[in-house]
């Protein structure tokens, strides 16, 4: 059973202890809609789904859990199979915890780089009005957006999206940064460009510099104005631009970054191209950006990351061993 165009992105979950910054950065600055707020947790809306951003209160200043929706019973029946083929243990979810997630129940296994992944079917769904600042969110068939994280084991990160969910491999982009190559592999699970980026330095040992499990999720917005609009307002509100509104080469999405209240960056896009399966080859960029996407102000880890080709102490804190499942 061939699973591909079955998954999308579904939610995530972060833990964070600074509420009132995640309100003002995810609802004020970049037009979710906060439609709970707890001692316990903040769930933000960006369409008829109850829930698809959820900041749990927390230590951990970084992204905790990521819920993958599957299109229905067959398809996560050939997943839990294929779990069980492999030895890999999951558990379904309590009914306290998939009211928190906003779907009916759920199925949850630690995934790679410590990730809890968390596969569902059905969410719970509104029909409350989206108030935002925003004209909406591009979601249906696509899924959520899409996440990109750093690994220090890619080759099995990737093997596990392949393996277990029907990934395939849209293209990659190879950028070189003061002499050292930094591989990103992008992973389409529907007719999304991408739903996961996996990126690696280059080399017999791959360095992550990033202290979070991810280093951005990515939400679409409707309209390029939202996107000048919540660039705007990020800066107006003192929050962290990461790399300016610019062009990726591969999807075409017009986008900036900026650095959550929880460092990890989220990257807001607008219109990026869907994959065609009659007529796609996959292919490889050298560069990220067509235009634009310049660094400001780097984050240490940034600053770590473009100075990779000086760098000469601080490997050991970069080596510190990272989960895989497979
Ligand atoms: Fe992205």
């Amino acid at each position: 059973m061939n699973i591909f165009g079955k998954v999308k992105i579904g939610y995530l979950i972060a833990e964070s202890s600074k509420f009132d910054e995640w309100v003002d950065f995810a609802q004020k600055c970049l037009g979710l809609m906060l439609s709970e707020r707890t001692e316990q947790a903040l769930s933000f809306r960006i369409d008829d789904h109850q829930k698809r951003l959820i900041i749990q209160k927390g230590v951990q200043e970084d992204v905790t859990h990521l819920g993958v929706q599957l299109a229905d019973e067959s398809v996560l029946q050939e997943v839990l199979h294929r779990f069980d083929q492999r030895g890999i243990d999951y558990a379904q979810g309590t009914a306290e915890d998939a009211v928190l997630r906003g779907v009916k129940a759920f199925w949850t296994l630690r995934g790679p780089k410590d990730i809890q992944l968390e596969l569902f079917i059905d969410a719970l769904h509104t029909q409350d009005d989206l108030e935002t600042k925003v004209s909406g969110f591009y979601t249906g068939d696509c899924g959520m957006g899409h996440v990109a994280l750093t690994s220090r084991k890619p080759e099995k990160m990737i093997r596990f999206w392949q393996e277990f969910f029907d990934a395939r491999l849209t293209d990659t982009i190879e950028q070189k940064i003061n002499g050292v190559i930094l591989d990103v592999s992008f992973l389409r699970l529907n007719e999304r460009h991408h739903s996961v980026a996996v990126a690696r330095t280059r080399g017999s040992v791959h360095l992550d510099p990033i202290r979070t499990r991810i280093q951005h999720v990515n939400f679409q917005v409707l309209d390029i104005e939202d996107i000048t609009a919540s660039y705007q307002r990020c800066k107006d509100y003192g929050f962290h631009v990461v790399w300016d509104v610019g062009l990726h080469t591969n999807d075409r999405e017009v986008s900036f970054y900026v650095a959550s209240p929880s460092d990890f960056e989220v990257e807001l896009g607008w219109n990026p191209i869907k994959i065609d399966e009659a007529l796609w080859i996959p292919v490889k960029h050298t560069s990220i950006s067509v235009w634009g996407h310049k660094p400001r102000n780097p984050t240490p880890a940034h600053k770590l990351l473009h100075e990779f080709g000086q760098l000469n102490r601080g490997l050991k804190s970069l080596k510190r061993d990272e989960y895989s499942p497979i």
